[in-house]
């Protein structure tokens, strides 16, 4: 393609995803097709000839009925994944641009705008200036380098030895049983082994209960093993639950232990004064990631991990190939030892662009008035019979339940999940129904960019109205 190509389709295209945009919500918001309906459209083998760009306009507009509406007002499923349009600018320039961080020489620009925006992001979460940090693709690559970084320095550098094949006590790692299910996956893809891994109860506030963390490390203590992490979840996934922090971080410390901290969502919120009460103790954590592709106005992939100490991430990550050597080293940051990936995408322009677009200011204002949203989502729920809040309501999402009265657990779960697949499958709204503490519940989860207070009320005329059809069968 020339650029003079590249003009013109470009344009096109940037005239059609402005549309798409505008008309978001003329859309069903979960994707309407059947699986391998989208396979189908396309022909077996790829094609022989290039340079049709009209097919591929057409073909690319086939795909819509494919696509789940993420940035529709009416998706309130999982956790938001904001992409403001400006976002997506910035996206198109680094990729334009075509630049591939391996190193600082292979790109001053791309390692210099990331340290700069990881360090105004870290003012604005209120991290202390003792935290550095480094853009992931995903909180899950996040936990997994803090997990392998946690074996290392627990084993005082096992990988420069045997590794974890020549060590006599097992390593163990604590998380609440509320978890995101990266935590888990880190712990045995660091090679720590299920059997090491204990999901730690939690309270009626779905926090970790402390006194169960410290009994269990006493245990393992006790039993010959060697406690290597905690990973407390600040905002967990099912209902934005906080571990208490503070406390958690003392008995990291009396014990010797790394804290890692997964703040994927609820991090976002620091950027707010009242919120950060979530992050008290926070100075005292090793490792944290916090996702500004969730909630912040950064479009996917957007990751932050920060770390107290580089020297302990760079010593477990670090490979020094002489052909990635350069003058420079030394005097510079080279991001390829702050995790797995040697290339680099020029991600922190993403965060540029968005602060530029709406500043911290407009990025609060909206935090607040997400926040406003399930506030009055939970005081509707609260005055109508029927509805039940099952957690507290500290963030963005609001965990319900619709009970009738008169039906078995069974039938309440069969319910739950009848009503959420009618409400989805109409296409006017998009929730997540899950289990909490072995029942369905649905939550509903506030944070798409274009979702105002005209939405949040069809919504909850819609959920009533889905909610309320029951079918007796107990
Ligand atoms: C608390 C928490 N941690 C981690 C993740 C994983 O995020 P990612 O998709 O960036 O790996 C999620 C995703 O929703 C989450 O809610």
């Amino acid at each position: 393609m020339s650029p003079e190509e590249f003009k013109r389709l470009g344009y096109r295209l940037i005239d059609s995803i402005a549309e798409y945009r505008a008309n978001l919500e003329a859309f069903p918001v979960m994707a309407q097709v059947k699986p391998g309906e989208v396979r189908a459209l396309f022909p077996a083998t790829p094609p022989a000839q290039g340079g049709d760009w009209e097919g591929l306009l057409q073909d690319l507009e086939a795909l819509f009925p494919g696509l789940t509406h993420w940035q529709s007002p009416n998706f309130f499923a999982w956790f938001p994944s904001n992409a403001p349009l400006s976002s997506v600018l910035a996206d198109l320039v680094a990729t334009g641009l075509g630049q591939t961080g391996i190193t600082w020489q292979a790109s001053p620009a791309l390692t210099e705008v990331e340290e700069v925006m990881t360090d105004w992001l870290r003012q604005m979460f209120g991290l202390p200036n003792t935290f550095q940090g480094v853009i992931q693709d995903t909180a899950s690559s996040g936990t997994l380098v803090a997990m392998l970084t946690a074996r290392e320095w627990a084993t005082q550098y096992a990988q420069e030895r045997g590794g974890l094949q020549a060590e006599e006590r097992p390593l163990t790692v604590y998380v609440s049983d509320q978890a995101h299910s990266s935590v888990p996956k880190a712990v045995l893809l660091a090679g720590l082994g299920r059997e090491n891994l204990r999901l730690i109860e939690t309270d009626s506030a779905h926090a970790m209960r402390l006194e169960m963390l410290e009994a269990a490390i006493q245990h393992d203590i006790v039993n010959g093993r060697k406690p290597c992490a905690v990973v407390a979840t600040i905002g967990t996934t099912g209902t934005t639950a906080i571990d208490p922090l503070q406390p958690i971080a003392e008995v990291c410390r009396k014990y010797g232990i790394w804290l890692h901290v997964d703040a994927a969502m609820a991090g976002s919120a620091m950027i707010l004064p009242e919120c950060r009460w979530m992050f008290s103790g926070i100075e005292q954590a090793d490792s944290i990631v916090i996702n500004p592709h969730k909630w912040l106005g950064v479009a996917f992939d957007c990751s932050l991990y920060y770390v107290r100490e580089p020297a302990y991430l760079v010593r477990a990550m670090s490979t020094n190939p002489s052909y990635l050597h350069s003058a420079a080293d030394g005097a510079v940051r080279n991001y390829k030892d702050w995790g797995i990936p040697l290339g680099r995408r020029f991600r922190a322009l993403k965060i540029w662009f968005a602060l530029r677009d709406m500043g911290v200011e407009g990025l609060q204002a909206r935090l607040r008035r997400d926040l406003a949203h399930a506030k009055w989502l939970e005081a509707q729920a609260r005055k109508t019979p029927g509805w039940e809040v099952l957690a507290p309501v500290v963030l963005q999402t609001v965990c319900l339940r619709y009970n009738p009265g008169g039906l078995s657990p069974e039938a309440l779960d069969r319910h739950t999940q009848d009503w959420v697949a009618r409400v989805n499958q109409g296409g006017r709204a998009f929730l997540t129904p899950a289990l909490l503490k072995g029942r369905w519940m649905v939550r509903v989860s506030f944070g798409a960019e274009a979702t105002e207070e005209r939405h949040v009320e069809a919504l909850w005329a819609v959920m009533q109205q889905e909610a309320q059809k029951v079918e007796v069968d107990t």
